[in-house]
């Protein structure tokens, strides 16, 4: 097992290993154990016994859950059961359920203990650490939310053994994100035959992912400079998740992103890391996506997060564990596409 604390203005561990589900204990006596409807029975049931006696409230599988909706039924829900003050809200699942459950206990009687049990590589190394929570609009991802860091996160390794190699796959893209900004070490760990679940390599990677997290909103919870850097390849990962109307997965646009970003990181001055994220894409093996121009995804793009009143900013590398953000004129975003479209029909 290891064990990555996480600094800031409310510290707390984040555990990796096997068997954590069975182990999970939290001081407080009421607690609503939020999980997607589609989790495994086995699991739910594991952290029903460790937590005894808990509410369990099962929501909608994947983004289904992300919505103002389900959102006030399970406020409803809490309120019926009376969860106290000092109770607590514990999510169980992938990103979107613990998203979800973040911003309920953010929200319920103004904020209640918050714990995550990530079940996804996605969620364990980028959703369920650090604090963000949120639902989704019809209007655009995660535009409503609350920073509300979980007292501890527990990633059980096992947990991954049920996931589709696709999943399994999406969530490495974060991983290897880390790599790109931060520790280049865990490029060639990603990659490797061991990482994989039940595979040898598979927790101290995963766990050296999820420092590398953990050390950036330890220094930034509330993303006022460094934790933008976290968004690599983000933001034309989110316009192919938009103009597609999200067939494409987020891991999998994240991919697709990473070797856009490299090409603009390129086309700026910076070193040529095109054949690392490539080399990702290769290993991942992405859905192809369906034809689609710069426009399409374009006024996505100029949406996102990152975006100030001068225009939207691309976070780029001057090389490996280098990050910066920049703004691009047009005419290279454009130049860039037609490059990033070329390689990536290619993979197909
Ligand atoms: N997923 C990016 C962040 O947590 O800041």
């Amino acid at each position: 097992m290891r064990r990555i604390e996480v600094g800031g203005p409310q510290p707390y561990a984040v555990e990796v290993g096997p068997g954590l589900l069975a182990r999970v204990r939290v001081p407080q006596r009421q607690v609503a154990l939020l999980h997607p409807v589609d989790l495994p029975p086995a699991y739910v049931q594991v952290v029903q016994a460790a937590l005894s006696p808990c509410v369990t409230v099962p929501v909608p599988a994947r983004d289904d859950c992300k919505t103002l909706a389900v959102y006030a039924d399970v406020l409803s829900r809490l309120a019926q059961v009376n969860l106290p003050r000092d109770g607590a809200v514990v999510g169980l699942g992938g990103g979107a359920a613990t998203d979800l459950a973040g911003f309920v206990a953010a929200t319920y009687l103004r904020g209640v203990a918050f714990y995550t049990l990530p079940t996804t590589l996605l969620g364990m190394v980028d959703a369920a650490v650090g604090g963000k929570t949120g639902v989704n609009l019809p209007e655009g991802k995660n535009l409503v939310g609350a920073f509300w860091p979980p007292r501890a996160v527990w990633c059980d390794t096992d947990t991954l053994a049920t996931l589709p190699r696709p999943v399994f796959a999406e969530g490495a893209a974060e991983a290897y994100k880390h790599g790109l900004i931060a520790d280049p070490t865990l490029l060639s760990r990603v990659l490797s035959p061991g990482f994989c679940p039940g595979g040898p390599g598979l927790q101290d990677t995963l766990a050296d992912a999820v420092a590398v997290k953990a050390g950036v909103v330890s220094r930034d919870l509330t993303e006022q400079g460094e934790r933008a850097f976290l968004n690599f390849g983000h933001t034309l990962a989110h316009g192919l998740e938009a103009a597609t109307n999200h067939a494409v997965t987020h891991g999998e646009a994240v991919g697709y992103g990473m070797h856009y970003a490299a090409l603009l990181s390129r086309a700026l001055g910076g070193a040529d890391l095109s054949g690392h994220t490539l080399a990702f894409l290769r290993w991942q093996r992405p859905q192809p996506l369906p034809p689609l121009t710069f426009d399409d995804v374009w006024p996505y793009m100029a949406r996102d997060k990152k975006a100030d009143t001068q225009g939207v900013r691309f976070v780029l590398l001057h090389d490996l564990a280098q990050p910066y953000l920049a703004r691009v004129p047009e005419t290279v975003l454009r130049r860039a596409f037609e490059t990033w479209q070329t390689d990536v029909t290619s993979l197909s």
